[in-house]
Formats: C-alpha cells, structure tokens, sequence
C-alpha cells in the first residue's frame, strides 16, 4: 500500500488533487523515520516533486511511496 492509500484508510486528511497519479504535489509528506522500509524513488516522482513546496531532504509524494514496514511522516502544512 502507498503513504496515500494508508493515510486515507485510516481517515487522515492527505490531500490528493491528481488522484493519485504522480500529476500534483498535494500528496506531499515528510518522511521522519523508517526511510529503509519504503519504496525507491522513481524517475517520474523524483521531477514532480521538485515542485512541491516546503520540500526536504526526506520528502516523498504519499501516492508514489509503498510502504513495507513502520514508517512515520509528517504532512507539511499547506
Ligand atoms: Fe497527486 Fe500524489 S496525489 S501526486
């Protein structure tokens, strides 16, 4: 399951305008622990979420980002 899909299951508020496809930066989190236990990054991920604003060094877009194991993210402030 990706950030997103979890977020959603468990009715917190993640913003995702594209619907999950890689086409916004709504879905912009912050990764504070457990980075080793997503996905890599892709390409595609990568060029999109240049534009997200507030972007770190551990930020990730929630739809594109699977999830294998404990994790926590924050969701920036919009
Ligand atoms: Fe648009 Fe994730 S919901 S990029």
């Amino acid at each position: 399951e990706s950030v997103l899909e979890i977020a959603l299951r468990h009715d917190i508020p993640l913003e995702h305008n594209c619907g999950g496809n890689c086409a916004c930066t709504t879905c912009h989190v912050v990764v504070k622990g457990g980075m080793e236990n997503l996905s890599e990054m892709e390409d595609e991920e990568d060029d999109m979420l240049d534009k997200a604003k507030g972007l770190t060094l551990t930020s990730r877009l929630g739809c594109q980002t699977h999830v294998y194991g404990d994790v926590i993210v924050e969701i920036p402030k919009k």
